[in-house]
């Protein structure tokens, strides 16, 4: 029963699917939406034989020592040294360990957000997970402001904070952490080069600041187990999003998960235009061939797993 088994032909015309954003392939209804507990234990035991999101969330410090050299998860031609600073950063143990909620919100970054009124809904969740440094002050109405776990990809640093160009970049980045105090910040250092400058710049700032922050940073397995269990459940994912693979990794510790923040199309059902992201004016990068991602399929997936009850995805009002 926990097989999720997208029919084929489904499958294949995911690009034609992408265009007709409006059809009713993407409704679901929240009203009237009841958990599934057998179905939730199920897919929490089959994600099991892939991976355990307690210690796949992070390597630890015993994994490694300074100095050590490691292969780039997803190019193995290129290697990366583990720093004093990074190491000096490595949880002692996983930070998911022995933690378990009643209901979790993973956050994703989609525009639909915007006007959604979910913000106290969000925050009502025992755990709440969110990616990419999304701010949330300015938008706290829409999408909350608790943060226990973030993501962070490398990228952002360049994104999102100049590059950590002008001091005032990274007094911006300092103030951004600080108000994170004991969350989990997930820095996914190990999937390729180019990052490997900004995530030092990161690990300095904060060991400057003394940021409480907890830091954990993915093993180099996790990426290639979740693909994995995806794949064996017929859902072909070249590269899972972070927001997928949030989920993925939240069936280990939350009995009720709850997505908002998911809408990898430009328009709503109505037609209306709808951001990217909620936060910024950055596009629609899966339209081009450059994007390692498919969200389009993976809504699509996570959209049978509502109706059945697995998870609950909001992408209207919540109130
Ligand atoms: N997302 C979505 N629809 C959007 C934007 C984002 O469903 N319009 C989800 C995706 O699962 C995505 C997550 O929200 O992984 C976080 O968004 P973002 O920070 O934009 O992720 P990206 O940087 O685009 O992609 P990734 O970090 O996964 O490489």
């Amino acid at each position: 029963d926990g097989e999720l088994c997208l029919s084929r032909s489904l499958v294949n015309s995911s690009d034609k699917i992408i265009r007709k954003a409006g059809s009713s392939i993407f409704q679901h209804s929240v009203e009237g939406w009841k958990i599934n507990s057998s179905l939730v234990m199920e897919i929490r035991k089959n994600i099991l034989r892939f991976l355990d999101a307690e210690r796949d969330v992070s390597v630890v410090k015993s994994s490694f020592k300074p100095g050590d050299v490691i292969h780039y998860v997803l190019d193995r031609r290129r290697t990366l040294n583990i720093s004093h600073d990074l190491h000096s950063l490595l949880p002692e143990v996983s930070p998911m360990k022995n933690r378990r909620f009643k209901t979790c919100a993973v956050v994703g970054n989609s525009g639909i957000l915007l006007d959604s009124e979910c913000g106290k809904e969000i925050d009502s969740h025992n755990f709440v997970i969110r990616c990419n440094l999304a701010p949330v002050v300015e938008f706290a109405a829409d999408v909350g402001t608790k943060s226990d776990f973030i993501t962070m990809n490398p990228s952002v640093v360049q994104r999102a904070f100049g590059g950590f160009r002008n001091e005032s970049d990274r007094e911006k980045f300092v103030h951004r952490l600080s108000m994170l105090n004991d969350s989990v910040l997930w820095i996914p250092a190990f999937m390729v080069k180019g990052g490997e400058k900004h995530v030092e710049w990161v690990n300095a700032l904060i060991l400057k600041n003394k940021l409480r922050v907890r830091t954990a940073y993915p093993s180099l397995r996790l990426i290639h187990a979740v693909r994995g269990y995806w794949l064996t459940n017929k859902v072909p994912i070249k590269r899972p999003s972070t927001g997928l693979l949030m989920y993925t990794l939240a069936t280990r510790f939350c009995d009720e998960i709850h997505l908002y923040g998911f809408w990898p199309f430009p328009k709503d059902l109505n037609g209306k235009a709808v951001k990217y992201h909620y936060y910024d004016d950055l596009k629609y990068r899966y339209f081009s061939n450059a994007s390692p991602h498919r969200m389009p399929l993976e809504f699509k997936t996570l959209n049978v797993l509502h109706n059945r009850g697995a998870l609950k995805l909001t992408t209207g009002k919540c109130v």
